[in-house]
């Protein structure tokens, strides 16, 4: 069982959710997902770590309430328990494997798209531990729907604000603001890495493409059951397929099939509905399955 030490809504349907989890608070790393189950009873709902805390032993997480699993998880109060918490799965942001002299020479620009600014958190809070210079544009649709402010500009060297509307900051998607900053304020970077919705990280990588800047994606949201199981992360990666939950989250996004993973993300909004629409897929016989495609 693991307790729920604090919950907090952070913009409509969204909600930040601390327990206490010592050993995976020990191991995480920057871009690794944790599994979550509210009951005994209840779905694997995997879930991006927002922050984590060795010394306290606490995981931080955001949660998009969509569907009844999401929002079960969300509708457990302080002091209360899920039924476990596995993790951290996934491998970790490659930059974590790089030296200090490799990361210190290079400039991050993060892109961060709605709910996928709680993912990209960890990664700027870790480079910025490491003496790392991190440019982060964060966007959303409107100003109530910006999470995550706060503790991103205690991190990032410049943060840059973008919403649909232009209620706050720059008034456009973050794909013009990363471009006007590289155009018009002459910035310079090496390494893009865009979490978010997919079609934010689709035009985000054709962006970085037209610079020849190198970019980086996580496919988190594909996933179901993160177990490497169900096949629903299916994505194609350089012509192979790849499952985001095992071998990703985070891929060289030049190399993601993006039409393919937003066709099979498709309407599906919720875990429940994409769960049974990949059960479906099954069912008919299409390759999904983990061991068949590989
Ligand atoms: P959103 O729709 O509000 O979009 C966020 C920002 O993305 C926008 O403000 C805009 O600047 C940019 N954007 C959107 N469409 C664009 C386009 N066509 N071109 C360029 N930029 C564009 O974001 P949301 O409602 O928070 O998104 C929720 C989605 O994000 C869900 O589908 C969820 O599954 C996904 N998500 C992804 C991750 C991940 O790891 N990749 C993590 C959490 C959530
Ligand atoms: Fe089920 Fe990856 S989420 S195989």
């Amino acid at each position: 069982m693991v307790e729920i030490l604090s919950r907090e809504m952070l913009a409509e349907n969204i909600w930040q959710t601390v327990v206490y989890a010592p050993r995976i608070a020990k191991s995480a790393k920057p871009g690794q997902f944790i599994i979550v189950r509210a009951d005994e009873r209840g779905e694997r709902i995997p879930l991006t770590i927002a922050d984590y805390d060795a010394e306290k032993g606490t995981v931080t997480m955001v949660t998009q309430a969509l569907g009844l699993s999401t929002r079960k998880i969300v509708s457990k109060g302080v002091g209360e328990h899920f039924a476990d918490v596995a993790g951290p799965l996934g491998r970790p942001s490659d930059f974590v494997h790089e030296t200090m002299e490799e990361l210190q020479r290079k400039r991050f620009v993060f892109v961060a798209g709605g709910v996928g600014t709680a993912p990209v958190y960890p990664q700027v809070k870790w480079l910025k531990e490491h003496g790392v210079e991190v440019d982060v544009i964060i966007g959303a649709k409107t100003k109530d729907m910006l999470i995550y402010t706060e503790q991103m500009r205690a991190v990032a060297s410049n943060l840059y604000i973008a919403t649909d509307d232009g209620s706050e900051g720059f008034h456009g998607l973050v794909t013009a603001l990363l471009e006007k900053l590289i155009t018009e304020q002459g910035k310079s970077y090496d390494c893009c890495v865009a979490i978010g919705p997919m079609i934010m990280m689709k035009f985000v990588t054709l962006t970085a493409k037209k610079f020849n800047l190198p970019c980086i994606v996580s496919l988190n949201a594909l996933m179901v059951d993160g177990t490497g199981m169900c096949g629903a992360c299916r994505v194609t990666i350089a012509g192979k397929t790849k499952f985001t939950c095992v071998d990703g989250p985070e891929f060289n996004a030049y190399d993601v099939d993006f039409d393919e993973a937003m066709r099979r993300q498709g309407m599906y909004r919720t875990q429940e509905q994409r769960a049974l629409a990949i059960a479906r897929e099954r069912e008919q016989g299409h390759k999904c399955n983990i061991g068949l495609d590989k």
